[in-house]
């Protein structure tokens, strides 16, 4: 099936009002991890159009709060009161002190990814450098105990991200939800319980 043809997740999303099929991905990875609740402070990067924002603050039933962060606006109907999003780039030093004034976190989600090129390589050297700045980020803005969700592009040097996860928290994973394309070489990193470096 073509990217554009809408699929299975595509149709879904649309009956259920999300902006985008990515929101499979994540209740999938949920289901099978418990890693949102109530009271939790979450930060989203990569978060427009908005659908991970959308399930997150639906699971967090107007308790705790969430961030989201994207160059892109989000393309949310109704934001409620504890929902914040910034516009801005990931690297940008005002990004971060941004993102630092409203933390710090429990969760950090990143569905973050380059606008690919079509070059394998080209493409997963920027989904590595984008996953090692959001990892630098959660360093500094997960509270102890904290967990990290992360896509990134499979065929680079992704082992390395892995390696440093594996020696800042307590546990990891790696995770291929069922919504992930055939074609896609994508997949998400999780660690849960940030260390003390
Ligand atoms: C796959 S989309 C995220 C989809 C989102 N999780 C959702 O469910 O709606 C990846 C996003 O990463 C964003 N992005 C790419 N580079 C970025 C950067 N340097 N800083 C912030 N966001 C970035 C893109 O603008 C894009 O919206």
């Amino acid at each position: 099936m073509g990217r554009e043809k809408p699929d299975f997740y595509a149709l879904k999303a649309q009956r259920e009002g999300y902006p985008a099929r990515s929101v499979y991905k994540l209740e999938e990875i949920q289901q099978k991890t418990g890693l949102l609740k109530k009271n939790l402070r979450v930060l989203d990067v990569g978060s427009s159009p908005g659908s991970w924002s959308l399930y997150t603050l639906k699971l967090l039933e107007g308790t705790g709060f969430l961030v989201g962060i994207d160059l892109a606006p989000v393309k949310l109907k109704t934001f409620p009161p504890n929902a914040f999003f910034f516009q801005g780039d990931i690297f940008d030093e005002s990004s971060f002190v941004q993102l630092k004034a409203k933390g710090p976190y429990d969760v950090i989600l990143s569905d973050v990814a380059p606008a690919t090129t079509g070059n394998r390589t080209v493409d997963t050297a920027r989904s590595f450098r984008l996953v090692e700045r959001v990892i630098e980020v959660a360093e500094q803005l997960l509270v102890p105990g904290g967990s990290l969700l992360a896509k990134i592009f499979q065929g680079g040097d992704e082992k390395v991200l892995l390696e440093r996860l594996n020696t800042r928290f307590n546990q990891t994973k790696i995770l291929r939800p069922k919504a992930v394309r055939d074609e896609s070489f994508e997949t998400y990193f999780l660690g849960k319980g940030l260390t003390l470096a």
